[in-house]
């Protein structure tokens, strides 16, 4: 894919391959892990503007970030005045960037009118938009093409967010029913890019470089955005930059690991990484038969010591 830079207002960032918010992944220690990997921006997992209005320790360990990352907080909420107040609290005075869900499907997020359930409702979304804008803060929005099949809700959201004073925004090409699996809406991408003057960054079924190209190819986005794709292949943030891959998977894993051991303790660190370890060894011959093991370690020397056997 063509990699360039791409600007968010007077921002420039380094390239257009950004690194998805990935609720229960894209934490600390796997942005640690991959901070040298090349990325242009990467975002926090979704947090609640309610929980940032309101203060709670859960929230602040979300939001932890390491010196001169190029990171994103992303929030979530459907009240203006929260939305606002988030991003003005104090634990976002770190963040230039905010980035504002409108794309979660997850039913305890779309039931409350937030996430997802934005998208029905988009003169409440231009007020959210505007109101954050308000903060002084970079502000970005990231949507789906709609919420059930045959939505095309785009480029309208994408004309408003344009209006209301964003600064980019991420489209998931698919609509909320369909979750996670199909095809990305190329059309209903490439038709919002067109619209507007502001750079679009295109989401979706991203695994490897044939399929970013195809993304750039058939949307004409600004950019693109790894979400899954980058927890099963971390390389394939050096592969679409055309890097040499620095390390394997084992050695990555073992990083991350260690990341995860310092910051959170043994313990917590074995149980944090087992979802790490489904998607990093999905494909990884040898694994079969020891991950029945993996999963059932307590600390994070046991997974350590079997990680070294691979
Ligand atoms: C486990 C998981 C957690 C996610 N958490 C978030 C999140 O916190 N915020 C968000 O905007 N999108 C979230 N997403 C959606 C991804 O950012 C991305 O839009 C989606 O996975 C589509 O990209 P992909 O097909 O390349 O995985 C999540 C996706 C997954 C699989």
């Amino acid at each position: 894919m063509k990699v360039r830079s791409i600007r968010l207002g007077n921002l420039p960032l380094k390239n257009n391959i950004f690194l998805a918010p990935m609720a229960g992944f894209t934490d600390y220690s796997f942005r640690y892990a991959v901070k040298d990997f090349g990325y242009g921006l990467c975002f926090t997992e979704l947090v609640s503007s309610k929980g940032l209005f309101f203060g709670g320790e859960k929230t602040k360990e979300l939001l932890k970030t390491f010196p001169g990352e190029q990171v994103a907080a992303q929030i979530f909420g459907s009240d203006p005045f929260y939305m606002r107040k988030a991003c003005e609290s104090e634990d976002l005075s770190q963040f230039k960037i905010v980035d504002i869900n409108m794309g979660c499907p997850v039913p305890k997020v779309f039931k409350n009118g937030d996430g997802s359930a934005l998208l029905s409702d988009i003169k409440k979304a231009e007020g959210i938009v505007k109101e954050c804008v308000k903060s002084g803060k970079i502000i970005t929005v990231k949507i789906r093409t709609g919420l059930k099949e045959g939505d095309d809700f785009s480029t309208d959201f994408c004309k408003m967010a344009e209006g209301a004073g964003a600064k980019l925004v991420t489209i998931h090409g698919r609509v909320r029913d369909n979750y996670y699996s199909g095809e990305p809406d190329f059309a209903s991408i490439e038709r919002a890019k067109k619209a507007v003057q502001i750079p679009i960054v295109a989401n979706g079924g991203i695994f490897t470089v044939k399929d970013a190209d195809e993304m750039m190819e058939k949307t004409g986005a600004d950019g693109v955005m790894l979400a899954r794709g980058a927890i099963k292949n971390p390389f394939l943030i050096q592969e679409l930059l055309g890097l040499p891959k620095t390390e394997n998977l084992p050695h990555f894993a073992l990083r991350h690991l260690a990341i995860l051991k310092e910051e959170k303790g043994t313990s917590r660190a074995a149980v944090e990484f087992r979802k790490f370890i489904n998607s990093y060894f999905s494909d990884f011959s040898g694994v079969k038969s020891v991950r029945a093991r993996l999963m059932k370690c307590n600390t994070a020397e046991e997974i350590e010591s079997i990680i070294r056997t691979l």
